[in-house]
């Protein structure tokens, strides 16, 4: 079924009625926003989260993690970067859809399965930004975009608390470093995650310890 969000290539031709059909064989070309994949609303993805059976616990955390990131994206936004705020909110709400479904099947990646499962709703770029909430692509170089946001703001989240990078690897530790091989993968994410919080506050106006304070502004 399709994804009542998206407007599928080949409707168009319906749509836009009998005088286009009737136009001649090299009908114009349809407006460009018409082909553009819609992002889903706050209700839609509370929908997609209900469908893949999201609990409550995790629906409150990704709602944490857009507080987060729609603070520091407002404040990219205010130092001239420019970020679709729609686009990110999105992707925060929808970045664990797998999380559930993963950990019940007891297989797969959660980020890489979520990606999945956004590109099967119609929901492309969605999907490519939360299928790097673990792995960035484009780590520390290039511009600031949606991903960034999300992958930092993840990582200033303990369930539905904000917390300093520190004390989030301390509990990706605790819960999943339980082999060296896992122990050195989070270390190395850490350092990453560390040059990464550097970058944006080279932008921004604040500073990482002030987020909770202003997480708190806005509650
Ligand atoms: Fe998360």
């Amino acid at each position: 079924m399709k994804a009542p969000w998206c407007v599928p290539a080949n409707c168009l031709q319906e749509e836009r009625g009998p005088d286009i059909a009737r136009a001649g064989p090299n009908p114009p070309l349809p407006n460009q926003t018409m082909l553009m994949e819609r992002i889903p609303d706050e209700h839609a993805c509370m929908t997609l989260l209900k469908k893949h059976e999201c609990p409550d616990h995790i629906i409150l955390h990704s709602r944490m993690v857009w507080t987060v990131a729609k603070i520091v994206g407002e404040g990219l936004m205010r130092n001239d970067v420019p970020l679709d705020m729609e686009l990110l909110k999105a992707s925060c709400l929808l970045h664990d859809i797998a999380k559930y479904p993963c950990l019940k099947g007891r297989k797969g990646w959660h980020d890489a399965v979520g990606e999945e499962m956004l590109i099967q709703e119609g929901l492309p770029t969605v999907a490519a930004i939360i299928g790097q909430h673990v792995i960035l692509k484009d780590g520390n170089g290039g511009t600031i975009r949606e991903e960034h946001v999300l992958f930092y703001s993840d990582k200033r989240v303990v369930h539905d608390k904000v917390v300093s990078l520190e004390d989030r690897f301390q509990y990706l530790a605790d819960t999943y470093g339980k082999s060296p091989k896992a122990l050195e993968g989070l270390k190395i994410m850490k350092e990453k995650t560390e040059r990464l919080e550097e970058r944006l506050f080279e932008v921004l106006d604040f500073r990482p310890e002030d987020l909770p304070k202003l997480v708190e502004g806005v509650r």
